[in-house]
């Protein structure tokens, strides 16, 4: 059974940003334009803004989980190459409808292509190819990967041509995975679904521990989404809810700040997907390069607190989250 369904071929990166900026810059040419949803990855969305706007790219932008905000950019854009999804978004877990934004582009006369980045969720939990995309992107520097050691980027598709073109690409950016690095990768993905799922049933186990608790305001994560039309998405596409959550904290930044000095066992460094817990500030860090508006629009506020759940005791993690939050 391979890890992502339906992929016939797949091209390896140096890093997910490698990856990214290939299926844009393969994919999208001049004088064409892109949808994507927002948020992204804070550098993927600092690639639009500073690299491939201004080389006359347009990009237009529809809020994650907003359906018919999707529908509408991709129904009203000319000269469509490419949609492209982060589901969930990175860090607010909001998911997009996979389903319906490849109906979108198949109805589009320009027939854009379709591409998911996947990191949050997949390999295991979700399969953007079996929903209709034609691209499965990953950073797989996080879950792929698993130990933060390694930076790594690939790309899946059912179209073996579409692989090739990036390939081609690829050759011309020089931006391809080192084989030693290969090796490495490739050894650490009979693991990948063992990992995940211990990341994920810990996430879940604390992250439903910690609701109510009186410093915290909201936590996001898909087991605790309120919003039906959230729901709907989540039941439809992802079998598990994964391993990340993040943590709206009453106090804004100082609470949030002082949160993360008190940990003890998760780390406070901004990666994800490893085998160890990692807690982040995105707004300062994954994010700093998102303007007010966007962080505003996104929900990427001074209380948010991303946090990547590793394969430890859940208790241990837990008694860790409660004595940092009795500030
Ligand atoms: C969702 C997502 N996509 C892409 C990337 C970029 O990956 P890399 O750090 O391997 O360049 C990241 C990194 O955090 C990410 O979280």
């Amino acid at each position: 059974m391979p890890l992502e369904p339906e992929a016939s071929s797949a091209a390896a990166f140096n890093s997910g940003m490698a990856a990214i900026s290939t299926v844009f810059l393969t994919l999208v040419g001049p004088n064409s334009s892109f949808v994507y949803t927002t948020p992204l990855y804070g550098g993927t969305q600092h690639l639009i803004h500073q690299v491939l706007e201004p080389f006359g790219l347009r990009g237009i932008a529809a809020p994650a989980g907003d359906g018919e905000a999707l529908n509408r950019a991709i129904d009203g854009s000319r000269d469509l190459r490419l949609v492209f999804v982060e589901t969930p978004a990175n860090p607010t877990m909001r998911m997009t409808d996979i389903h319906c934004a490849a109906a979108a582009a198949r109805r589009h006369p320009d027939r854009p292509l379709v591409a998911v980045d996947n990191t949050l969720l997949g390999p295991c939990f979700q399969h953007p190819l079996c929903l209709g995309a034609d691209l499965a992107v990953y950073s797989a520097t996080k879950y792929l990967s698993g130990f933060s050691d390694m930076l790594a980027g690939v790309v899946l598709a059912r179209d073996a041509e579409l692989v090739a073109r990036l390939r081609g690409a690829r050759a011309l950016f020089g931006n391809i995975l080192q084989p030693d690095e290969c090796w490495l990768l490739d050894g650490r993905l009979p693991t990948v679904t063992l990992r995940m799922n211990r990341q994920s049933k810990n996430a879940q186990r604390i992250a439903e521990r910690l609701v109510g608790h009186p410093r915290v305001e909201r936590i996001h994560y898909p087991s605790l989404f309120e919003d039906p039309a959230q729901i709907a998405i989540r039941d439809r596409q992802c079998k598990y809810p994964g391993g990340i959550f993040s943590l709206e904290l009453h106090g804004g930044r100082m609470a949030a700040f002082e949160f993360l000095r008190r940990l003890t066992i998760a780390r406070n460094a901004v990666s994800l997907g490893g085998v160890e817990t990692l807690a982040c500030h995105p707004k300062t860090t994954t994010h700093s390069e998102f303007s007010e508006e966007e962080l505003a629009a996104s929900g990427i506020t001074d209380g948010l607190v991303r946090i990547s759940v590793g394969v430890e005791d859940w208790r241990d993690l837990l008694r860790d989250f409660e004595q940092a939050l009795e500030m």
